[in-house]
Protein backbone atom coordinates (compact mmCIF):
# COMPACT_ATOMS: atom_id res chain seq x y z
CA UNK A 1 0.00 0.00 0.00
CA UNK A 2 1.07 3.26 -0.78
CA UNK A 3 0.99 6.26 1.79
CA UNK A 4 2.12 10.07 1.78
CA UNK A 5 5.69 11.08 3.54
CA UNK A 6 3.49 14.19 5.02
CA UNK A 7 0.84 11.80 6.27
CA UNK A 8 3.55 9.87 8.47
CA UNK A 9 5.30 12.98 9.61
CA UNK A 10 2.04 15.20 10.54
CA UNK A 11 0.90 10.87 12.49
CA UNK A 12 4.29 11.18 14.79
CA UNK A 13 4.27 15.27 14.90
CA UNK A 14 0.80 15.10 16.38
CA UNK A 15 2.19 12.28 18.94
CA UNK A 16 -0.43 9.21 16.93
CA UNK A 17 0.62 5.75 16.55
CA UNK A 18 2.43 4.42 13.20
CA UNK A 19 0.84 1.37 11.56
CA UNK A 20 3.03 -1.33 10.63
CA UNK A 21 1.63 -0.57 7.01
CA UNK A 22 2.86 2.78 7.48
CA UNK A 23 6.43 1.93 8.78
CA UNK A 24 6.94 -0.72 5.88
CA UNK A 25 6.52 2.16 3.70
CA UNK A 26 8.33 4.78 4.87
CA UNK A 27 11.07 2.32 5.34
CA UNK A 28 11.18 1.28 1.83
CA UNK A 29 10.39 4.32 0.23
CA UNK A 30 13.48 6.23 1.91
CA UNK A 31 16.36 2.94 1.23
CA UNK A 32 14.69 3.30 -2.64
CA UNK A 33 15.01 7.45 -2.84
CA UNK A 34 11.23 7.84 -2.74
CA UNK A 35 11.02 9.35 0.31
CA UNK A 36 13.21 12.57 0.61
CA UNK A 37 16.39 13.05 3.32
CA UNK A 38 14.15 16.11 4.06
CA UNK A 39 10.82 14.10 4.99
CA UNK A 40 13.19 11.49 6.75
CA UNK A 41 14.96 13.82 8.98
CA UNK A 42 11.51 15.81 9.95
CA UNK A 43 10.23 12.31 10.79
CA UNK A 44 13.34 11.16 12.78
CA UNK A 45 13.38 14.72 14.79
CA UNK A 46 9.40 13.66 15.12
CA UNK A 47 10.20 10.60 16.64
CA UNK A 48 13.01 11.91 18.94
CA UNK A 49 10.59 14.20 20.75
CA UNK A 50 7.52 12.07 20.79
CA UNK A 51 9.15 8.72 20.78
CA UNK A 52 7.46 5.31 19.67
CA UNK A 53 5.76 2.32 21.51
CA UNK A 54 7.44 -1.20 21.42
CA UNK A 55 5.56 -2.55 18.80
CA UNK A 56 6.45 0.41 16.41
CA UNK A 57 10.02 -0.11 17.44
CA UNK A 58 9.88 -3.89 16.52
CA UNK A 59 8.51 -3.14 13.29
CA UNK A 60 10.72 -0.24 12.83
CA UNK A 61 13.72 -2.46 13.13
CA UNK A 62 11.91 -5.38 11.40
CA UNK A 63 11.53 -2.77 8.03
CA UNK A 64 15.19 -2.61 8.68
CA UNK A 65 16.45 -5.84 8.58
CA UNK A 66 14.46 -6.35 5.32
CA UNK A 67 15.78 -3.51 3.80
CA UNK A 68 19.00 -5.62 2.92
CA UNK A 69 20.64 -9.38 3.50
CA UNK A 70 20.38 -11.62 6.20
CA UNK A 71 23.76 -13.54 7.54
CA UNK A 72 23.45 -17.27 8.29
CA UNK A 73 25.38 -19.15 10.39
CA UNK A 74 23.65 -22.01 10.12
CA UNK A 75 26.66 -24.22 8.01
CA UNK A 76 28.76 -23.78 11.83
CA UNK A 77 28.84 -26.82 13.73
CA UNK A 78 29.02 -24.41 16.60
CA UNK A 79 26.64 -21.79 18.28
CA UNK A 80 27.91 -18.30 17.70
CA UNK A 81 27.73 -14.79 20.02
CA UNK A 82 28.36 -11.67 19.50
CA UNK A 83 28.87 -8.74 21.53
CA UNK A 84 27.88 -5.00 21.13
CA UNK A 85 29.46 -2.16 22.97
CA UNK A 86 28.00 1.17 22.30
CA UNK A 87 30.85 2.65 22.08
CA UNK A 88 33.41 4.58 24.55
CA UNK A 89 36.52 5.67 25.10
CA UNK A 90 39.54 3.50 25.39
CA UNK A 91 36.97 0.65 24.96
CA UNK A 92 38.93 -2.25 23.04
CA UNK A 93 37.54 -4.70 24.87
CA UNK A 94 36.34 -6.65 21.81
CA UNK A 95 40.15 -7.15 20.69
CA UNK A 96 40.86 -9.38 23.32
CA UNK A 97 37.17 -11.27 24.02
CA UNK A 98 36.32 -12.29 20.78
CA UNK A 99 38.92 -14.72 20.27
CA UNK A 100 39.07 -15.46 24.21
CA UNK A 101 35.06 -16.65 24.04
CA UNK A 102 36.47 -18.64 20.53
CA UNK A 103 38.75 -20.13 22.56
CA UNK A 104 36.24 -21.63 25.02
CA UNK A 105 34.32 -22.83 22.36
CA UNK A 106 31.65 -20.33 21.18
CA UNK A 107 31.97 -18.87 17.43
CA UNK A 108 32.43 -15.41 17.34
CA UNK A 109 31.49 -13.62 13.74
CA UNK A 110 31.86 -9.75 14.75
CA UNK A 111 30.73 -7.32 12.82
CA UNK A 112 32.54 -3.74 13.36
CA UNK A 113 32.23 -0.16 12.42
CA UNK A 114 35.11 2.52 12.21
CA UNK A 115 35.05 5.46 14.64
CA UNK A 116 33.03 8.83 14.26
CA UNK A 117 33.77 11.70 17.00
CA UNK A 118 35.27 10.58 20.53
CA UNK A 119 34.68 7.32 20.48
CA UNK A 120 37.22 4.64 18.23
CA UNK A 121 36.37 2.20 16.01
CA UNK A 122 37.07 -1.64 15.93
CA UNK A 123 38.34 -1.70 12.70
CA UNK A 124 40.46 1.97 12.93
CA UNK A 125 42.55 -0.35 15.60
CA UNK A 126 42.95 -3.67 14.09
CA UNK A 127 44.12 -1.86 10.87
CA UNK A 128 47.33 -0.05 12.25
CA UNK A 129 48.27 -3.71 12.20
CA UNK A 130 50.24 -4.33 9.37
CA UNK A 131 48.26 -6.09 6.38
CA UNK A 132 45.32 -6.51 7.91
CA UNK A 133 42.22 -6.63 5.84
CA UNK A 134 38.90 -5.39 7.51
CA UNK A 135 36.85 -5.98 3.87
CA UNK A 136 35.68 -9.24 3.58
CA UNK A 137 33.47 -11.38 1.33
CA UNK A 138 30.81 -14.04 3.08
CA UNK A 139 32.57 -16.74 2.27
CA UNK A 140 35.92 -15.16 3.90
CA UNK A 141 34.38 -14.62 6.55
CA UNK A 142 33.11 -18.05 6.83
CA UNK A 143 36.57 -19.34 6.25
CA UNK A 144 38.33 -16.79 8.89
CA UNK A 145 35.62 -18.60 11.77
CA UNK A 146 36.47 -21.98 10.34
CA UNK A 147 39.85 -21.37 11.05
CA UNK A 148 40.41 -18.72 14.51
CA UNK A 149 36.97 -19.28 15.48
CA UNK A 150 36.19 -15.69 14.99
CA UNK A 151 36.54 -12.81 12.39
CA UNK A 152 36.44 -9.43 13.29
CA UNK A 153 35.46 -7.06 10.22
CA UNK A 154 33.27 -4.32 8.52
CA UNK A 155 29.70 -4.99 7.42
CA UNK A 156 29.16 -5.32 4.24
CA UNK A 157 26.69 -2.72 1.99
CA UNK A 158 24.13 -4.91 1.93
CA UNK A 159 23.31 -5.52 6.35
CA UNK A 160 20.22 -2.98 6.81
CA UNK A 161 21.13 -0.47 3.60
CA UNK A 162 18.20 1.54 5.42
CA UNK A 163 20.09 2.21 8.59
CA UNK A 164 23.33 3.12 7.26
CA UNK A 165 21.60 5.54 5.05
CA UNK A 166 18.96 7.26 7.53
CA UNK A 167 22.22 6.97 10.66
CA UNK A 168 24.22 9.30 8.23
CA UNK A 169 20.98 11.57 8.08
CA UNK A 170 20.51 11.71 12.07
CA UNK A 171 24.17 12.16 12.38
CA UNK A 172 23.87 15.50 10.69
CA UNK A 173 20.35 16.46 11.75
CA UNK A 174 20.92 16.12 15.59
CA UNK A 175 18.43 13.26 15.83
CA UNK A 176 21.27 10.64 16.86
CA UNK A 177 20.02 10.67 20.83
CA UNK A 178 16.52 9.13 20.61
CA UNK A 179 16.52 5.97 22.27
CA UNK A 180 13.75 4.26 19.73
CA UNK A 181 15.97 5.02 16.73
CA UNK A 182 19.40 3.85 18.86
CA UNK A 183 17.95 0.73 19.43
CA UNK A 184 16.59 0.03 16.24
CA UNK A 185 19.68 1.17 14.16
CA UNK A 186 21.89 -1.24 16.19
CA UNK A 187 19.60 -4.00 16.91
CA UNK A 188 18.74 -4.04 12.86
CA UNK A 189 22.56 -5.04 12.43
CA UNK A 190 23.10 -7.39 15.16
CA UNK A 191 19.54 -9.22 14.28
CA UNK A 192 20.60 -9.48 10.36
CA UNK A 193 24.40 -10.14 11.30
CA UNK A 194 22.41 -13.66 12.31
CA UNK A 195 23.86 -14.38 15.88
CA UNK A 196 22.24 -16.95 17.84
CA UNK A 197 23.48 -14.86 20.98
CA UNK A 198 24.08 -11.26 21.72
CA UNK A 199 25.76 -9.05 24.93
CA UNK A 200 25.06 -6.19 25.14
CA UNK A 201 27.19 -3.74 26.52
CA UNK A 202 25.68 -0.47 27.39
CA UNK A 203 28.22 2.14 28.39
CA UNK A 204 26.82 4.99 30.88
CA UNK A 205 28.49 8.56 31.60
CA UNK A 206 30.36 11.22 30.14
CA UNK A 207 32.08 9.24 27.33
CA UNK A 208 28.98 7.66 25.95
CA UNK A 209 25.56 8.33 24.51
CA UNK A 210 23.61 7.24 27.55
CA UNK A 211 25.36 9.98 30.10
CA UNK A 212 22.91 8.53 33.34
CA UNK A 213 21.79 5.18 34.54
CA UNK A 214 18.35 5.66 33.93
CA UNK A 215 18.21 6.32 29.92
CA UNK A 216 21.34 3.45 29.82
CA UNK A 217 18.76 1.10 31.43
CA UNK A 218 15.55 1.91 29.13
CA UNK A 219 17.96 1.91 26.10
CA UNK A 220 19.04 -1.89 27.50
CA UNK A 221 15.37 -2.82 27.93
CA UNK A 222 14.68 -2.08 24.60
CA UNK A 223 17.18 -3.77 22.91
CA UNK A 224 17.20 -6.88 24.73
CA UNK A 225 13.28 -6.71 23.88
CA UNK A 226 13.94 -6.69 20.41
CA UNK A 227 16.50 -9.15 20.22
CA UNK A 228 14.78 -11.49 22.41
CA UNK A 229 11.53 -11.09 20.51
CA UNK A 230 14.08 -11.84 16.99
CA UNK A 231 15.08 -15.37 18.22
CA UNK A 232 17.97 -13.95 19.54
CA UNK A 233 19.31 -14.94 23.31
CA UNK A 234 19.86 -10.99 24.26
CA UNK A 235 21.19 -9.82 27.67
CA UNK A 236 22.91 -6.48 28.38
CA UNK A 237 25.77 -5.24 31.08
CA UNK A 238 25.51 -1.40 31.91
CA UNK A 239 29.11 -0.24 32.31
CA UNK A 240 30.83 2.53 33.20
CA UNK A 241 32.04 5.38 30.90
CA UNK A 242 32.45 8.12 33.59
CA UNK A 243 36.13 7.40 32.83
CA UNK A 244 37.77 5.79 30.23
CA UNK A 245 38.18 2.00 30.25
CA UNK A 246 42.14 0.69 30.65
CA UNK A 247 45.40 2.80 30.41
CA UNK A 248 45.32 3.39 26.66
CA UNK A 249 43.04 5.56 24.22
CA UNK A 250 44.27 5.45 20.77
CA UNK A 251 44.80 3.27 17.82
CA UNK A 252 47.84 1.29 17.75
CA UNK A 253 47.93 1.93 21.90
CA UNK A 254 44.73 -0.10 22.40
CA UNK A 255 45.89 -3.18 19.84
CA UNK A 256 49.32 -2.60 22.54
CA UNK A 257 46.78 -3.35 25.69
CA UNK A 258 44.43 -5.69 24.04
CA UNK A 259 47.62 -7.79 23.45
CA UNK A 260 48.94 -7.43 26.93
CA UNK A 261 45.63 -8.68 28.38
CA UNK A 262 45.56 -11.96 25.91
CA UNK A 263 49.49 -12.67 27.28
CA UNK A 264 48.05 -12.31 31.05
CA UNK A 265 48.84 -9.28 31.88
CA UNK A 266 46.56 -5.64 31.49
CA UNK A 267 44.81 -3.30 33.28
CA UNK A 268 42.14 -4.75 35.99
CA UNK A 269 39.15 -2.87 34.45
CA UNK A 270 39.78 -4.11 30.65
CA UNK A 271 40.29 -8.04 32.24
CA UNK A 272 37.13 -7.78 34.34
CA UNK A 273 35.16 -6.42 32.01
CA UNK A 274 36.62 -9.05 29.16
CA UNK A 275 35.96 -11.94 31.58
CA UNK A 276 32.83 -10.74 32.67
CA UNK A 277 31.29 -10.34 29.03
CA UNK A 278 33.37 -13.87 27.64
CA UNK A 279 31.16 -15.36 30.37
CA UNK A 280 28.10 -13.86 29.60
CA UNK A 281 28.47 -14.74 25.98
CA UNK A 282 29.43 -18.18 26.53
CA UNK A 283 26.15 -18.39 29.05
CA UNK A 284 23.76 -16.41 26.02
CA UNK A 285 25.64 -19.29 23.38
CA UNK A 286 23.78 -21.98 25.79
CA UNK A 287 27.69 -23.18 26.39
CA UNK A 288 27.86 -22.44 30.66
CA UNK A 289 29.87 -25.24 31.56
CA UNK A 290 32.72 -24.24 28.55
CA UNK A 291 36.35 -23.59 29.95
CA UNK A 292 36.96 -20.53 31.60
CA UNK A 293 37.47 -17.55 30.13
CA UNK A 294 40.14 -16.50 33.02
CA UNK A 295 42.05 -19.52 32.73
CA UNK A 296 42.00 -19.62 28.62
CA UNK A 297 43.89 -16.00 29.09
CA UNK A 298 46.60 -17.23 31.30
CA UNK A 299 47.63 -20.71 29.10
CA UNK A 300 47.66 -18.80 25.97
CA UNK A 301 44.69 -19.93 24.04
CA UNK A 302 43.32 -17.10 23.86
CA UNK A 303 46.37 -15.15 22.82
CA UNK A 304 46.57 -18.93 20.13
CA UNK A 305 43.02 -17.60 18.44
CA UNK A 306 44.07 -13.88 18.26
CA UNK A 307 46.94 -14.50 16.67
CA UNK A 308 45.34 -17.08 14.22
CA UNK A 309 42.43 -13.98 13.66
CA UNK A 310 45.12 -11.51 12.54
CA UNK A 311 46.76 -13.78 10.23
CA UNK A 312 43.84 -15.24 8.62
CA UNK A 313 42.83 -11.90 7.79
CA UNK A 314 46.50 -10.89 6.14
CA UNK A 315 47.59 -9.14 9.21
CA UNK A 316 51.13 -9.72 10.89
CA UNK A 317 50.73 -10.66 14.89
CA UNK A 318 54.35 -9.98 15.36
CA UNK A 319 54.57 -6.71 13.36
CA UNK A 320 56.06 -3.66 15.08
CA UNK A 321 52.96 -1.15 15.65
CA UNK A 322 53.08 2.16 14.45
CA UNK A 323 54.28 4.75 16.88
CA UNK A 324 52.96 8.53 16.32
CA UNK A 325 56.79 11.03 16.56
CA UNK A 326 55.96 13.25 19.35
CA UNK A 327 54.52 13.20 22.89
CA UNK A 328 53.55 15.30 25.89
CA UNK A 329 53.99 14.44 29.52
CA UNK A 330 50.76 16.25 31.74
CA UNK A 331 51.66 15.90 35.32
CA UNK A 332 49.66 15.88 38.58
CA UNK A 333 49.46 19.67 39.63
CA UNK A 334 49.67 18.57 43.15
CA UNK A 335 50.00 15.57 45.33
CA UNK A 336 46.66 13.96 46.45
CA UNK A 337 44.48 11.49 45.05
CA UNK A 338 42.88 11.41 41.36
CA UNK A 339 39.56 11.46 42.17
CA UNK A 340 38.31 12.49 38.28
CA UNK A 341 39.52 11.67 35.01
CA UNK A 342 36.79 12.58 32.77
CA UNK A 343 36.20 9.80 29.54
CA UNK A 344 34.56 12.67 27.42
CA UNK A 345 37.57 15.13 27.82
CA UNK A 346 40.02 12.49 27.12
CA UNK A 347 38.45 10.91 24.08
CA UNK A 348 37.96 14.37 22.37
CA UNK A 349 41.99 14.88 23.18
CA UNK A 350 42.59 11.86 21.42
CA UNK A 351 40.57 12.52 18.64
CA UNK A 352 42.36 15.94 18.41
CA UNK A 353 45.66 14.56 18.56
CA UNK A 354 44.27 12.54 15.32
CA UNK A 355 43.35 9.22 16.72
CA UNK A 356 39.79 9.70 15.62
CA UNK A 357 38.15 11.46 12.41
CA UNK A 358 35.38 14.27 11.73
CA UNK A 359 34.27 12.90 8.71
CA UNK A 360 33.92 9.76 7.70
CA UNK A 361 36.25 9.88 4.81
CA UNK A 362 39.29 11.43 7.16
CA UNK A 363 42.28 9.32 7.77
CA UNK A 364 43.39 8.52 11.18
CA UNK A 365 46.47 8.32 12.65
CA UNK A 366 47.43 4.74 14.14
CA UNK A 367 49.96 6.09 16.60
CA UNK A 368 47.84 9.18 17.91
CA UNK A 369 46.13 8.80 21.17
CA UNK A 370 47.16 9.30 24.96
CA UNK A 371 48.12 6.79 27.56
CA UNK A 372 47.46 7.13 31.21
CA UNK A 373 49.67 6.71 34.03
CA UNK A 374 47.08 7.25 36.93
CA UNK A 375 43.40 6.21 37.00
CA UNK A 376 40.95 8.03 39.35
CA UNK A 377 41.46 7.01 42.94
CA UNK A 378 45.23 6.07 42.71
CA UNK A 379 47.48 8.70 45.17
CA UNK A 380 49.68 10.46 43.11
CA UNK A 381 52.62 12.88 43.81
CA UNK A 382 52.95 16.28 42.45
CA UNK A 383 55.48 16.75 39.58
CA UNK A 384 54.41 12.84 38.60
CA UNK A 385 53.18 11.98 35.21
CA UNK A 386 49.57 11.97 34.89
CA UNK A 387 48.92 11.04 31.25
CA UNK A 388 51.75 11.23 27.75
CA UNK A 389 49.53 12.77 24.90
CA UNK A 390 51.16 11.23 21.56
CA UNK A 391 50.84 12.87 18.38
CA UNK A 392 52.38 12.39 14.35
CA UNK A 393 52.70 16.59 14.70
CA UNK A 394 53.12 18.90 17.90
CA UNK A 395 50.76 21.58 16.52
CA UNK A 396 47.93 19.26 17.47
CA UNK A 397 48.93 19.04 20.80
CA UNK A 398 47.64 22.83 21.96
CA UNK A 399 43.62 21.73 21.09
CA UNK A 400 43.86 18.48 23.15
CA UNK A 401 45.46 20.51 26.09
CA UNK A 402 42.01 22.34 25.51
CA UNK A 403 40.11 19.71 25.83
CA UNK A 404 41.68 18.17 29.29
CA UNK A 405 40.87 21.59 30.75
CA UNK A 406 38.82 20.46 33.62
CA UNK A 407 38.71 16.77 32.40
CA UNK A 408 40.96 15.94 35.04
CA UNK A 409 41.66 16.86 39.08
CA UNK A 410 43.80 15.89 41.84
CA UNK A 411 41.81 16.20 45.47
CA UNK A 412 42.74 15.33 49.25
CA UNK A 413 40.45 12.33 49.19
CA UNK A 414 38.45 9.68 46.35
CA UNK A 415 34.98 10.72 44.75
CA UNK A 416 32.85 8.32 46.00
CA UNK A 417 30.63 9.04 43.20
CA UNK A 418 32.69 7.02 40.66
CA UNK A 419 30.21 4.35 38.48
CA UNK A 420 31.08 0.69 39.65
CA UNK A 421 32.66 -1.20 36.44
CA UNK A 422 28.95 -3.75 35.80
CA UNK A 423 26.16 -1.11 37.38
CA UNK A 424 23.44 -3.62 36.24
CA UNK A 425 22.25 -6.56 34.21
CA UNK A 426 19.23 -6.70 31.97
CA UNK A 427 17.91 -9.65 30.58
CA UNK A 428 14.50 -10.27 29.04
N1 LIG B 1 25.36 2.97 16.97
C1 LIG B 1 24.55 2.63 15.96
O1 LIG B 1 24.83 1.70 15.20
N2 LIG B 1 23.41 3.33 15.80
C2 LIG B 1 23.05 4.34 16.60
O2 LIG B 1 22.01 4.91 16.40
C3 LIG B 1 23.91 4.70 17.64
C4 LIG B 1 25.06 3.99 17.82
Amino acid sequence: MGFDAVEIITIKRDRGELSTAHIDWVIDAYTRGEVADEQMSALAMAILLNGMNRREIADWTQAMIRSGERMDWSALDRPTADKHSTGGVGDKITLPLAPLVAACGAYVPQLSGRGLGHTGGTLDKLESISGWRASLSNDEMLGVIRTAGAVICAAGTGLAPADKKLYALRDVTGTVESIPLIASSIMSKKIAEGTGSLVLDVKVGSGAFMKNVDNARELARTMVALGTDAGVRTVALLTAMDRPLGRAVGNALEVEEAVEVLAGGGPSDVVDLTVRLAREMLEAAGLPGARDPEEALKDGSAMDAWRCMISAQGGDPDAVLPRAAEFMEITAPESGVLSRLDALGVGVAAWRLGAGRARKEDPVSFGAGITLHAKPGDAVRKGQPLMTLHADETARFERALQALEGAYEVTETADPGLLPLVIDRITA
